[in-house]
């Protein structure tokens, strides 16, 4: 059996992937060892076998052991042992959730339900580190992969409405807090069926710009009743770092673009993060090669993977079938509003929402390992 040496298990993507593994006997597959940061010689947890205690996730010769490495620790962590694990001549596979190696040329972003020929011939290939997508770009593909499947794409605009849980544990946890602190602040009016709304309103708007440090330590202005059109970096191009993920990485996915000697798809748009916990969101424009009949479209969608389910564009269906507080939890991915638009036959309006943190982070990674080991 290989011996697997999982890193940032105890994490936020780390446990989702620790229960998924879990739900789908990985571990009956493998030799796990268990690495910390901040505990070792501590007992590992409960799928451990013959390993039963915490290595030190710094020890380059703990980690050069192991066949498969498979971490959710972070990019600080990825680009520190990373280097030093391959200059002392390690060999091994290297699964990754953090985004510090996605573009790199010896790396395969991973979501096998889309591009298993591209992970396979990469295998062929002799590569050896795969790492997980973008959320947003990752669920947009098992959405949407089948359009892509056909050549159908020529262009997509994906406006997003992306979940707290994007930044981290912790920034779900400011969200909460924040909602708390402003229902707190009006919760006598609104036991009053008398209070004026517009007093309510004034008060919330009082509490929004007056949220402590605390309250605004991760997102840096409130969140709670509000939206914030700007995700990751400041590429100083008028460009976010996420919203040049969803090219860069779509097209990296699909083995597209100048390193793939074809042309890439421009996939491009506005990232948003709006108070959802952990379902991202977007609402897709889709210019289409050639007209092609809504119920052939929505017959690609439907058949390209087993996940990838239509909503049909009715207003009870979207109300209940696709939502955040629908999807979350499942790995089911909703595509829905799908319609031609006002401006022809060769654009195709979509939704669709994805739980980030399974299909987002966690999936493709215990996916890649399976593909490793069988
Ligand atoms: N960058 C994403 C977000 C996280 O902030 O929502 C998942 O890749």
């Amino acid at each position: 059996m290989k011996l697997v040496g999982l890193v940032g298990w105890r994490g936020m993507v780390g446990s989702v992937l620790m229960q998924r593994m879990q739900e789908e006997g990985d571990f009956a597959h493998i030799e796990p060892v268990f690495f910390s940061t901040s505990n070792t010689g501590g007992a590992a947890p409960a799928m451990a076998k013959n390993e039963k205690t915490l290595k030190d996730a710094n020890d380059i010769e703990a980690l050069k052991k192991c066949d498969i490495i498979i971490t959710c620790q972070g990019g600080d962590y990825t680009s520190d042992v990373f280097p030093k694990l391959r200059a002392a001549g390690w060999n091994g596979f290297w699964i990754d959730a953090a985004s510090t190696l996605r573009m790199e040329n010896d790396a395969i972003i991973v979501l096998d339900p889309v591009n298993l020929d591209v992970i396979k011939s990469a295998l062929n290939r002799g590569v050896k580190n795969y790492v997980g997508g973008n959320c947003t770009v990752s669920c947009m593909l098992m959405g949407l992969g089948g359009l892509f499947q056909h050549g159908l794409v020529e262009w997509m605009s994906s406006m997003t409405y992306q979940a707290a849980s994007g930044g981290g544990a912790q920034h779900m946890r400011e969200l909460l807090t924040q909602f708390g602190s402003i229902n707190a602040e009006v919760k006598a009016l609104l036991d009053d069926p008398a209070a004026a709304i517009l007093e309510i309103d004034r008060k919330v708007l009082a509490k929004q710009h007056n949220f402590s440090a605390d309250e605004t330590k991760q997102f840096g202005v409130p969140l709670a009743g509000n939206l914030i059109p700007w995700i990751d970096k400041d590429l100083h191009n008028g460009v976010s770092k996420e919203e040049w993920k969803a090219g860069a990485e779509t097209n990296k996915i699909l083995g597209l673009g100048e390193s793939f000697g074809t042309k890439a798809i421009p996939v491009d748009g506005l990232c948003v993060r709006i108070g959802a916990m952990r379902c991202h969101s977007q609402a897709l424009t889709i210019k289409l090669t050639k007209d092609v009949p809504l119920d052939e479209l929505v017959d690609m969608i439907a058949s390209n993977n087993q996940w990838a389910k239509v909503v049909p564009n009715t207003r009870e269906d979207s109300m209940r079938d696709l939502t955040p507080a629908a999807v979350t939890g499942g790995l089911t991915i909703p595509v829905g509003r799908l319609r031609k638009m006002q401006m022809g036959g060769e654009y195709l309006s979509a939704f669709t929402v994805g739980d980030q943190l399974l299909w987002g982070a966690a999936e493709p990674l215990r996916r890649m390992l399976r593909i490793l080991i069988e």
